[in-house]
């Protein structure tokens, strides 16, 4: 371990240990708790990690420092904002909530307090800036249903911009890779603990079908609105193995971890989907995971 001339941690580590999938080799990670740590991490090439949840990095691992937020910028200040707020709307503005945030966890403390907006995300086990930049969700919400203001950190600084400066779409927030979401405002609606509990557990029963192995999530997009996992399963994709990676029994979108999977593993699965589905489609399956580095998989995109 060392530390950065501005106190951050810095650690050589398997990615593998910050994947949900449990696959990756060796990077630099920076642990980085301030917004000066922040500016101190990006002057040079980087990456920006969040729960690892809808990644597959190479065996090999990746050159570029990977950031990781950490400490308060992995907290959330839940607080109304006085001037942002207005409670006779039932419009609450939270303080800032960091882009390392646990999002199941926030979901948790939104709950309870009776705020709505974001519980559509329920289940999804990403942190808030990984859950912002790829707008994650599903057919009952996603996270931009919930956004009031994003602070972004850029090689050139720090900005806020709202949702409205983004054309923002289904899992994609349209900010260029590597800005990173540091911290965010919510924009959340007065209801009651038992309504939005409601609304979760209605979300969460459409996983019920979801595989509880090792995974980064659904492999690709919805293509058209249909769901990529019953065309998957239509062409009998099912239970396909390579190496230690299986395409799930459960849902033909998610790929999983037998126990030793390799990224070679996953990506011999991605390409024969894409192959075995390519005949039927007009356009190829588009991905959604990503692959680290993008060279790895260049032919996927
Ligand atoms: P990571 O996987 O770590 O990174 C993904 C991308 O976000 C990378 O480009 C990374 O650089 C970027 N990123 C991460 N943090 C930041 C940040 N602070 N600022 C800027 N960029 C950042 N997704 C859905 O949309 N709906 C679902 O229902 C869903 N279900 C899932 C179920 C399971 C079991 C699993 C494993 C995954 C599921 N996913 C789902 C996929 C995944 O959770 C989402 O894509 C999520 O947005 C990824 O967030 P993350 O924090 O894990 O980001
Ligand atoms: N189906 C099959 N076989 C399968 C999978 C699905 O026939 O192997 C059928 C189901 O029976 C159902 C329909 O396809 O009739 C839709 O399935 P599901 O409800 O599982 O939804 P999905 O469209 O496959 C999407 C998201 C998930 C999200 C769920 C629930 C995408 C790519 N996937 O899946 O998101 O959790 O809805 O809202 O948009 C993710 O993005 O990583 C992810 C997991």
């Amino acid at each position: 371990m060392t530390v950065s001339a501005l106190g951050t941690r810095v650690e050589r580590q398997p990615l593998a240990r910050y994947t949900t999938v449990g696959v990756g080799g060796e990077a630099e990670i920076w642990f980085v708790e301030t917004l000066d740590g922040l500016h101190e991490a990006v002057q040079a090439p980087y990456r920006i990690i969040g729960a690892g949840s809808n990644l597959v990095i190479h065996d090999s691992g990746v050159p570029e420092r990977v950031i990781r937020l950490s400490g308060p910028l992995a907290k959330a200040d839940l607080t109304p904002d006085p001037g942002l707020s207005d409670p006779v709307n039932g419009l609450i503005v939270t303080g800032w909530v960091g882009g390392g945030t646990p999002l199941p966890g926030l979901l948790r403390k939104l709950q309870a307090l009776g705020w709505s907006n974001l519980e559509g995300t329920v289940g999804i086990p990403a942190q808030v800036g990984g859950a912002v930049w790829m707008n994650a969700g599903t057919r009952f919400g996603e996270m931009f249903d919930g956004l009031h203001t994003l602070e972004i950190v850029t090689p050139q600084g720090v900005r806020h911009i709202t949702p409205d400066d983004l054309n923002w779409g289904y899992r994609n927030s349209d900010l260029p890779r590597n800005h990173i979401v540091s911290r965010v405002r919510l924009k959340l609606q007065q209801s009651t603990p038992e309504e939005v509990q409601a609304r979760m557990t209605h979300a969460d029963d459409a996983r019920k079908g979801q595989p509880k192995m090792k995974t980064p999530g659904c492999a690709f997009k919805n293509p058209g609105g249909v769901s990529a996992g019953m065309l998957i399963d239509r062409a009998g994709l099912k239970g396909e193995q390579i190496g230690q990676a299986r395409i799930a029994p459960e849902h033909g979108n998610f790929i999983v971890n037998l126990g030793g999977a390799t990224a070679a593993d996953v990506l011999g699965l991605l390409r024969l989907i894409r192959g075995r589905l390519a005949p039927a489609l007009d356009v190829p399956l588009e991905l959604e995971y990503e692959i680290w580095p993008e060279e790895a998989a260049a032919d996927l995109r």
